[in-house]
């Protein structure tokens, strides 16, 4: 494939998954909280109708696919000397930082929507309140859930700083 095309993929996917993230962490998701059984409808119609976190892994999923792709051509299959090399390493470091972000985001928040979204299925489509069960679980899968979402925050952030700038890392290494 065309590199430039790879390269379109990789960024037009990488401002999907960063900005649909920091939207969902910092605006959405306390605004479903705020406003209570409306708010879980809310929840439920975006993950559930609308596959928000299903379509946010596949965004993630093509990020890092499209940059371990770019980082294995641009580098010669991963020789370590170009990879470490001051005008790769930002792209190497933010790559990392993309890599471990997209295994905390698939195997640890994902399977937490998940469970959020099969609580919430249960009452909602019974149009009942939530048992005291659901309620705890909701508590402690959305608990966990953002717990962990701070660190994709860091995440994110350390590989847009990277991608960003791994141009100029040349300059002051
Ligand atoms: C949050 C995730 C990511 C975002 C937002 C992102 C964004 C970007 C952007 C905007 C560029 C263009 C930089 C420039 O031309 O100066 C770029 C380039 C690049 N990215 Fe990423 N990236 C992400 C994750 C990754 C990952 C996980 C890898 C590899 C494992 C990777 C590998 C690369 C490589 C090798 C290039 C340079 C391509 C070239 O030299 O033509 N990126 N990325």
């Amino acid at each position: 494939m065309d590199i430039a095309i790879l390269r379109l993929i990789h960024i037009a996917a990488g401002a999907l998954w960063v900005g649909g993230v920091y939207t969902f962490f910092l605006f959405v998701q306390p605004t479903g909280m705020a406003l209570g059984p409306d708010g879980q409808r809310f929840t439920y119609h975006l993950i559930h109708n609308r596959r928000f976190s299903v379509v946010l892994l596949a965004t993630a999923t093509t990020t890092v696919l499209a940059g371990i792709l770019l980082l294995w051509i641009t580098s010669g299959g991963l020789r370590t000397d170009v990879l470490f090399d001051a005008s790769r390493l930002g792209y190497t470091v933010g790559g990392v930082a993309g890599i471990l972000t997209l295994g905390l985001g698939g195997l640890y928040v994902f399977p937490r929507t998940l469970v959020v979204e099969r609580t919430m299925g249960a009452f909602l489509n019974d149009a009942r309140p939530p048992t005291d069960e659901e309620r705890q679980t909701l508590m402690r899968a959305g608990g966990e859930a953002r717990s962990a979402g701070r660190w994709v925050l860091v995440g994110l952030a350390i590989a847009v700083f990277c991608m960003a700038t791994a141009s100029y890392w040349s300059l002051v290494l």
